[in-house]
């Protein structure tokens, strides 16, 4: 199946949240942020930032020590030929990551996606203005189904397409919440599937109090739809 471990936790935690830990004080205090996350957050997406500040070893060392309470992204949106995204994917899946974020506009992902790489999830369209992915929205679903890709991200901003993506049966995951301009739980209530949102959470004054407030209102969004 799928996102097996990302759906398991989802359905323990009630949750269709991912912590996008970007912050570079978040990044600061990773434990101290994920004590704070574990009880309703799924997932934690990790990017260039936290890459960054805690180079490989230290994403293997939070990878391994918080790897049964959350599913981890790694969001590094990879485009280069073949070969190369495989050697990232494998990369990624030795450093503890669940699941990878790829571009699909370079093609070739038959061959970079062979092995024991993460889940792989297919850029469809971004929150911000992306007119050239958007133009070739509905050829990267045709060509993610044809090469196995089981899941997309469609900004929460782009609600016209959200539905699109869900009719053909992906797994749908919408950033671009909050300071982007997407509203909580309206992705989910278009039939996204998981909503990632940042600065929203990690720049809060109370972590704790914004994820429950936004998992609220997603858990009434889910109820409703
Ligand atoms: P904020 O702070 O805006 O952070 O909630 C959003 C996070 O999501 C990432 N992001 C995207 N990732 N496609 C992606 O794959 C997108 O369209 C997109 N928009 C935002 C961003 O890197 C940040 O970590």
């Amino acid at each position: 199946m799928a996102f097996e471990k990302l759906w398991k936790l989802a359905r323990e935690k009630g949750s269709r949240l991912i912590v996008a830990v970007d912050d570079e004080r978040a990044l600061n205090d990773m434990p101290g942020l994920l004590e704070k996350l574990e009880g309703l957050a799924v997932g934690i997406k990790l990017g260039f930032p936290a890459l960054f500040r805690l180079g490989p070893e230290g994403i293997v060392d939070i990878t391994k020590s918080w790897g049964d309470a959350f599913y981890f992204l790694a969001d590094y949106k990879l485009a280069d030929i073949p070969y190369i995204v495989n050697l990232a994917l494998l990369k990624l899946r030795e450093l503890g990551f669940d699941g990878a974020t790829v571009h699909m506009f370079q093609r070739g992902l038959e061959e970079a996606l062979k092995g024991e790489v993460p889940d792989v999830i297919g850029i469809a369209s971004m929150s911000h203005k992306s007119p050239l992915l958007d133009r070739e929205f509905h050829a990267s679903l045709r060509y993610a189904k044809g090469v196995g890709v089981k899941g997309l991200v469609i900004g929460a901003t782009k609600k016209e397409l959200i539905g699109e993506g869900k009719k053909e049966g992906f797994t749908i995951f919408s950033p671009g919440i909050g300071p982007q301009g997407g509203e909580v739980a309206e992705a989910l209530r278009l039939g996204s599937d998981f909503e990632i949102v940042g600065r929203a959470v990690v720049k809060a004054d109370d972590v704790e109090e914004a994820v429950r407030r936004i998992v609220e209102a997603e858990r009434k969004a889910l109820s409703n739809r």
